[in-house]
């Protein structure tokens, strides 16, 4: 059964390590996941951009993939099925749908505009136990269509959302989704210091988790960084998998152009760095 992620986000805040969010993007992405998860024995969130639902053909055929797949595979560690960076319409329809984590992303809209819809969404989202993330400081980058600036979020604000009663709180740091350039600063510690010392002792998120040094995470993690995002690692993994797999000329030998067959390399891939993660972030054994 899908749980809310505020019990296991509590829980690493206080064990200090951190829960990893891994995006999923279809079936091969999602069995990957959990049964990782389940291997390493670790709480995990599985994050669905409104972008990747779309492409699974909508919230309902996610909510029930995941649960049937929970079943299947007898997964009996945490799971929590979260809505990334939604949209305010978005945000409620996965709340109807199933999952059992929401995040609503009002950083662009003004900070006055952002708390009163934060506070629509967390009204909703409590008559079902559904866990919620907002966003203070738009993460850098584009992913699914979703693009921001990269600023930092002002504590002020952070201390504003915080207190409307979110189970955690994403502060852009200096982060970015994909890829970090060359001549990226790195993660400025000194807003997240201000972050965590005004949240109330909330959980706070890291997007962009792809690329990040390993001491940076840890650090992160030391400064009340309890669940961090994951989404464009895998689909390189996946990738380069695939690539060498189709390279290797693999698909035309025997029944290598099976779908099953050309889609494995790129699966254990996934495994292999979702697992990985999980033992940098340090939620091995943590079920
Ligand atoms: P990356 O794609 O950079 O790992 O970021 C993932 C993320 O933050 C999802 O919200």
């Amino acid at each position: 059964m899908l749980v809310s992620a505020k019990e296991m986000l509590l829980k690493a805040k206080e064990g200090k390590y951190a829960v990893g969010q891994f995006n999923i993007n279809n079936l091969e992405w999602t069995k990957a996941i959990l049964n990782t998860a389940q291997a390493c024995q670790s709480p995990v969130i599985l994050g669905v951009s409104e972008g990747a639902a779309k492409y699974m053909t909508g919230y309902g055929t996610v909510v029930g993939m995941v649960n049937g797949m929970l079943k299947s595979l007898n997964i009996t560690v945490p799971v929590a099925l979260h809505l990334d960076h939604g949209e305010y319409t978005g945000a409620l329809a996965c709340i109807e749908a199933g999952f059992s984590s929401v995040m609503f992303d009002g950083s662009h809209y003004p900070i006055d505009e952002n708390i009163e819809k934060t506070k629509e969404i967390i009204r909703k989202a409590a008559e079902k136990g559904v866990s919620v993330e907002a966003e203070v400081g738009a993460i850098g980058g584009e992913e699914d269509g979703v693009v921001g600036g990269g600023e930092k979020a002002d504590p002020a604000e952070c201390a504003k959302i915080a207190a409307l009663g979110i189970d955690m709180l994403a502060a852009g740091i200096g982060n970015i989704h994909g890829t970090y350039p060359p001549n990226w600063p790195g993660l400025d510690f000194d807003v997240l210091a201000k972050v965590q010392e005004v949240s109330g002792g909330i959980p706070l998120v890291l997007h962009g988790g792809t690329g990040i040094p390993a001491e940076m995470i840890q650090k992160a993690i030391s400064l009340g960084v309890s669940k961090i995002n994951v989404n464009t690692e895998c689909q390189l993994a996946f990738a380069a998998a695939t690539r060498k797999y189709i390279e290797a000329g693999l698909d035309l030998k025997g029944k290598g152009y099976d779908p099953r067959k050309l889609l494995k390399p790129g699966y254990e891939a996934m495994m292999d760095t979702v697992k990985e993660k999980m033992e940098l972030f340090g939620s091995v054994g943590k079920a």
